[in-house]
């Protein structure tokens, strides 16, 4: 159950503040902005760095996080925030006061506070230089969305292009308005793939279509009524950010020797399919973990390719920027579906 009272003293003007979440051993949630725990001018663990968040990416996880979800809160009292940008302003090994740094991962606002918070301290092994060409905003309009996007179109890559399919195959992204899914339709249309993006909105049309989607369906005209096990192949590859049924529907239409990316739960954990499109077209279901898959190193590789991609479609991708004071709003209409593109919080 969630509280709505807020139940934090407000932080005094200029007051470093975060968007809290507890929850108590009787399952109730509260919620709220919140004074942060901890002065920025103590002295932090070793090896230990703080950051003044300019931005934070907002990613299903943290809407999850926002309600308290077990799954994602590893501890009854966190400040959500799974990536963030802003500048180091304390002691740091190896890393000057004034660097522009992002963060993603690493239990950040799962088992230790995040990014929804003016000031953060995190590992400085957890810290990635930010490209010089990316403003932290910028940097979180891409984020968690944008690297594990990448992630999974990379994956496809290795796994169909081996093959030898006819060049104007057509590509699949479902949960297309969705941050991850939109950043997935720009990169695959951005490689010169033809790209179908699934979406239940219809009100996302234009801009799936301007991010380089050639066509938009609604689930319904991706799903094969039947209960075939195998349907008649369409896609080469797809990128599945919603999981649940819509996963197993897609995975019959595969064609041979085609891939799936499996990354979303937002539509459901459970799997429900056969074998028979994996030993009769010898398709593979491939796994997006981008949370504890990448290295750091890899990490730093994909973060420069992200800010040679951002100007590509910064104009077209629609970002919303929001306040602590919206974090609750926000939570609430991600869990229900119903944003488009990217929240992205501004904490100061
Ligand atoms: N595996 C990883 O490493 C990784 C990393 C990041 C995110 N994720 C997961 O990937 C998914 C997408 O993340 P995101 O940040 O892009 O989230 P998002 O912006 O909230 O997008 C999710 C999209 O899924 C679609 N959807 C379909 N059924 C839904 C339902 N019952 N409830 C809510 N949405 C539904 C909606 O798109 P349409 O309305 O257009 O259909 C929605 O916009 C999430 O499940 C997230 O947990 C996984």
């Amino acid at each position: 159950m969630m509280s709505k009272a807020d139940p934090w003293p407000a932080a005094a003007a200029g007051q470093p503040r975060c968007w809290r979440v507890e929850r108590a051993a009787d399952g109730t949630v509260h919620a709220g902005r919140a004074p942060l725990a901890w002065r920025i001018d103590e002295p932090v663990a070793a090896g230990e760095v703080v950051i003044r968040v300019e931005a934070a990416g907002f990613n299903f996880k943290d809407a999850l996080a926002c309600a308290g979800h077990g799954g994602v809160m590893r501890t009854p009292s966190l400040v959500p925030g799974i990536d963030a940008a802003g500048v180091v302003v304390g002691p740091a090994a190896g890393l000057s006061i004034g660097t522009a740094v992002i963060v993603t991962g690493n239990g950040m606002g799962e088992s230790r506070d995040g990014g929804f918070a003016t000031h953060l301290r995190i590992p400085a092994v957890a810290v990635i230089p930010r490209p010089q060409s990316l403003s932290a905003a910028d940097a979180m309009a891409l984020g968690t969305a944008g690297l594990t996007a990448a992630l999974a179109c990379d994956r496809l890559a290795q796994l169909v292009d081996g093959r030898h399919g006819k060049p104007d195959e057509e590509w699949l992204v479902t949960g297309a308005s969705g941050g991850v899914g939109m950043l997935a339709v720009a990169m695959l249309a951005g490689d010169g793939r033809r790209v179908v993006a699934c979406s239940r909105k219809p009100a996302a049309r234009e801009q799936l279509t301007r991010l380089g989607a050639a066509e938009v369906l609604p689930p319904e005209a991706v799903v094969d009524p039947s209960s075939k096990s195998l349907v008649k192949g369409r896609w080469a590859g797809v990128v599945e950010t919603v999981g649940g049924r819509l996963l197993a529907d897609v995975l019959r239409s595969v064609r041979t020797g085609g891939a799936v990316a499996a990354i979303g739960m937002a539509g459901g954990v459970d799997l429900v399919t056969t074998v028979h499109p994996f030993i009769l077209r010898g398709i593979t279901l491939a796994g997006i973990d981008a949370a504890t898959q990448p290295t750091q190193a890899d990490r730093a590789a994909l973060w420069v390719r992200l800010a040679g991609f951002w100007p590509q479609i910064a104009v077209h991708f629609p970002v919303t920027r929001l306040g602590l004071e919206d974090v609750d709003d926000w939570a609430t209409r991600m869990l229900a579906g119903t944003t488009v593109g990217r929240g992205v919080v501004l904490p100061g």
